[in-house]
């Protein structure tokens, strides 16, 4: 959003504009703009203040009631981190005994307030205006946050004993434009040589200052992991939000971890420590427990699936498809568990076949390690029936088989 108009919409008359509208519903918000020019108000700051009301019913996703009271850019929601997953950044600083936070390159400053609303001291500082604008004005019931427009390589960090107490959180944007997924949705491209800042003056900043972590995206690469850091995948209700490295006193257990934060709100936790054998591969089909464990997506991004193989005492259906089997039944925060039905190789006719006779209508397809249109699949089957089916389509010892399952 324009910088000018931001500025007005901050301004006396444009706040009392913004806080004034009903909340924002998109079948009338053209007659709302049409209503308001004709009372007078410039058509800029009208446009303005409709762009930040559909942007905060946007934002509750994210930010729950609070959204209501904040300003964003649609580049800074868009890559603003949730807050009950910022709340968890903002607790590893305090327990770390952190007081002063620098939120070096803070958006719209979604990180920051988690820290302010901890008490801890907040410099949040963004190279762009408008952005650091926004996060002066959703910050601003903090008065222990200051907001600066600058850019972190500029930005002067307290040293010797002035740094004893302070920490840093870098949350670099993505320079490279999303890529269409064939869906005609954009997926974000991650490569560590294309974030701002960069990766190099993330690492200077972490060897700076005592505490440091860094969000980064989900497809970090493990081999970049640094020595003695933890880098800790988390997913939010089933979707992987971030790859956080941490450094420094903010390390729990250096190495991969993952962090699983359920719908409850409830996050459970898997390290390398709980990786305690090798995962072994499951030999052949005939060797398939009755139970079939789906680890959380982080915990397979973090490479930690050994750790559910070796609470259940399972074997892996086949080298990296994540899926792990057992004749053990258990209750996982970090997994889903589904009872098998039946198992055969792949095959359309005799799957359609044993669809048939049990006369199954719908089915989930859920599919790793091999390529399957599922759209194209259902079309395939003909299915009729009231009955419900979850397809498992992957690999068991290199070959590739259907699984019926039950969720259990
Ligand atoms: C992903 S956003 C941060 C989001 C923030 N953590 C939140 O949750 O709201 C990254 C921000 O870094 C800023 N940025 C990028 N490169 C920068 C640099 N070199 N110096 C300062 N800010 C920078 C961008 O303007 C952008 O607002």
């Amino acid at each position: 959003m324009d910088l000018a108009v931001l500025e007005r919409l901050v301004s006396g008359e444009g706040w009392g504009l913004l806080e004034s509208l009903p909340p924002y519903d998109e079948s009338s918000a053209m007659s709302l703009g049409e209503r308001l020019r004709e009372a007078g108000f410039d058509a800029d700051l009208v446009a303005g203040a409709l762009t930040q009301s559909r942007l905060r019913a946007r934002g509750r996703d994210k930010f729950g009631d609070f959204a209501a009271g904040m300003l964003f850019t649609a580049d800074g929601l868009e890559q603003a981190t949730r807050l009950d997953v910022a709340a968890r950044h903002a607790e590893r600083f305090r327990r770390a005994g952190v007081r002063h936070v620098w939120d070096l390159g803070c958006g719209i400053g979604s990180d920051a307030m988690a820290f302010a609303g901890l008490d801890l001291r907040v410099s949040a500082v963004d190279s762009d205006p408008a952005t650091a604008l926004v996060a002066g004005v959703n910050l601003r019931h903090w008065p222990s946050a200051s907001t600066l427009v600058g850019s972190v390589e500029q930005t002067r960090l307290p040293a010797g004993e002035g740094a004893r107490h302070a920490g840093a959180w870098l949350d670099p944007a993505r320079r490279l434009p999303g890529v269409a997924d064939g869906m005609g949705r954009t997926r974000r491209v991650f490569r560590l040589d294309a974030i701002s800042p960069s990766w190099a003056t993330v690492q200077q900043v972490a060897a700076s200052l005592p505490a440091v972590g860094a969000k980064l995206s989900p497809a970090f690469p493990h081999a970049s992991v640094p020595a003695g850091c933890e880098a800790q995948w988390t997913s939010y209700r089933g979707e992987v939000v971030e790859c956080v490295v941490w450094w420094g006193a903010l390390v729990r257990r250096s190495g991969r971890s993952a962090q699983v934060i359920g719908s409850d709100g409830r996050a459970a936790t898997v390290t390398e420590a709980d990786v305690t054998a090798e995962i072994p591969p499951l030999p052949g089909l005939d060797a398939l427990g009755h139970v079939l464990y789906e680890p959380d997506r982080a915990v397979i991004r973090a490479g930690l699936t050994g750790a559910v193989s070796a609470e259940v005492d399972g074997a892996e259906l086949d080298p990296g498809v994540g899926y792990v089997t057992s004749e053990r039944t258990r209750e996982l925060p970090f997994a889903r568990r589904f009872v098998v039905e039946d198992a055969m190789p792949w095959g359309v006719k005799r799957l359609r076949a044993h669809l048939r006779d049990r006369g199954v209508g719908r089915v989930t397809i859920k599919k790793r390690g091999v390529t399957v249109d599922a759209d194209q699949l259902r079309r395939q089957l003909h299915l009729s029936g009231d009955r419900e089916a979850t397809l498992v389509i992957t690999r068991v010892a290199g070959r590739q088989v259907v699984l019926v399952v039950r969720p259990s």
